[in-house]
């Protein structure tokens, strides 16, 4: 059977962008932002973002264009008689795991545009908006709901193919996305009229990072740009070698960055403004933004829309992970993709019960997946570089459109002495401090 692939070269950006631009940049960023004293954070963000995870996306959509295969088929193709293969099936492990709790969360985000809708939103004072929140994720019966309508959307798209599906839908949604964003941060900062937000977000104040703070940097920066479980390996092997591919990476980087930036934009200023401390967690979001829409006029439709493209971000990026394993059960098991949908979709959903059930559990995947699977995923695969590819295999690979890629050198000394390595020092200090052996106090 002949392997699917993107259409276009804006199209394969859309989807990739699509699976980076998601919860990640507007409900996660902006929290752990808010948990990590804001603009300090922010920098230190930007430069792993940079220094690390741009190298590490341009590795994965290179091995995955090299070998036009899926993740686990991707890395034993390039290391025959290694053991990185094991990388993709970690990549399989870790998008179940991920799967299972971003649809709760994408499932919130879907029942407050119901909520929107029936204006139940409307007229809150800043705690009762708090409790509504409350309310939701203490009741799994509307957690479950949610995510299994998440979940099918989701599987819809997938089950309609890579171009006719993933393709066309992240095209229309991902311009609409940013438009209503932009909305949304102008209210928001004039809104902050004393600009607590806005310097929250962008004077660094550097007494308030610690060792954990460059963690949770690194991990943000996996997580924001689906790294480090081969979302963007499978995505790299749809896309045509006539595309350039170290500038595509660049730009999926400046799209993702960009929009956890709006977001931080979007949500400081208001939750200065509404007096909610932005160290308050997961909630964040939910529990600034009614605030926001409450003092706009005609505030309860931007309401429905700013959910609803929560929601479309959601599933941009819950597509690719789910793509992860139906190419995984396509190439396999040899199934037909609507039943390797239907059947990734029943496990994520059993493990999805567990989160909406148990909150300590979405809280453990959550840190899971973004501090400990996908820097050790994004470890592997790097160093898979230099230790099973090569400077001159790689350098054809990101050439292959025909043009020069300049800072290739610069992107092989990231790759081969810097991003490996730090990802390393950062996880095994992280790993120390658990046992209470700190190194840096
Ligand atoms: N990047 C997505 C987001 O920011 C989450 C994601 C992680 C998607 C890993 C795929 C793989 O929301």
């Amino acid at each position: 059977m002949k392997r699917e692939g993107f259409n276009s070269k804006i199209g394969a950006i859309a989807a990739a962008a699509g699976s980076a631009v998601g919860l990640g940049n507007i409900w996660r960023f902006p929290y752990v932002t808010g948990e990590n004293g804001g603009a300090a954070f922010l920098l230190l963000y930007l430069i792993f973002m940079i220094l690390i995870a741009l190298p590490v996306l341009m590795s994965e959509f290179s091995i995955g264009r090299m070998t036009g295969k899926p993740v686990t088929d991707a890395f034993r193709q390039i290391s025959p008689k290694g053991h990185w293969y094991l990388i993709g099936f970690s990549g399989v492990v870790c998008a179940f795991v991920i799967m299972s709790f971003y649809n709760v969360v994408a499932g919130w985000t879907m029942y407050y545009v119901y909520l929107s809708v029936t204006g139940k939103l409307q007229d809150l004072t800043t705690a009762e908006v708090s409790q509504t929140f409350h309310n939701t994720v203490s009741d799994p019966t509307i957690s479950i709901f949610w995510m299994v309508i998440m979940l099918s959307l989701t599987g819809y798209v997938v089950a309609r193919g890579v171009s006719g599906g993933i393709e066309k839908y992240s095209k229309i949604l991902m311009p609409v996305l940013l438009l209503l964003i932009i909305v949304v941060c102008i209210r928001s900062i004039t809104l902050d009229t004393e600009c607590k937000g806005i310097s929250f977000l962008l004077a660094p104040d550097f007494s308030k990072l610690s060792i954990k703070s460059v963690l949770e940097a690194l991990g943000q920066a996996f997580f924001s740009l689906s790294l480090g479980m081969g979302t963007m390996t499978t995505y790299g092997s749809y896309i045509s070698r006539k595309q350039n591919l170290p500038k595509s990476a660049m730009s999926v980087a400046i799209i993702d960055f960009f929009i956890a930036f709006l977001a931080g934009l979007m949500i400081f200023p208001c939750a200065f403004a509404c007096g909610v401390n932005p160290g308050s967690g997961p909630g964040l979001v939910f529990e600034t933004l009614p605030n926001v829409f409450n003092q706009m006029p005609m505030g309860w439709i931007i309401s429905i829309v700013f959910f609803l493209l929560l929601v479309v971000a959601a599933v941009t990026s819950s597509i690719s992970m789910l793509e992860v394993l139906v190419d995984f059960l396509l190439s396999k098991y040899n199934m037909k993709r609507p039943r390797a949908t239907v059947f990734a979709i029943t496990l994520t959903i059993i493990l999805g019960i567990g989160c909406a059930t148990f909150s300590p559990m979405l809280d453990f995947f959550d840190n899971l997946s973004a501090n400990v699977m996908l820097p050790l995923g994004g470890f592997f695969i790097i160093l898979s570089v230099p230790v099973c590819i090569g400077a001159k295999k790689m350098r054809a690979e990101m050439e292959a459109h025909g043009g020069k890629f300049k800072l290739f050198p610069v992107f092989y000394f990231l790759a081969k002495y810097i991003a490996p390595w730090a990802i390393l020092f950062i996880f095994v200090s992280k790993m120390l401090s658990w046992f209470g052996i700190e190194l840096f106090d």
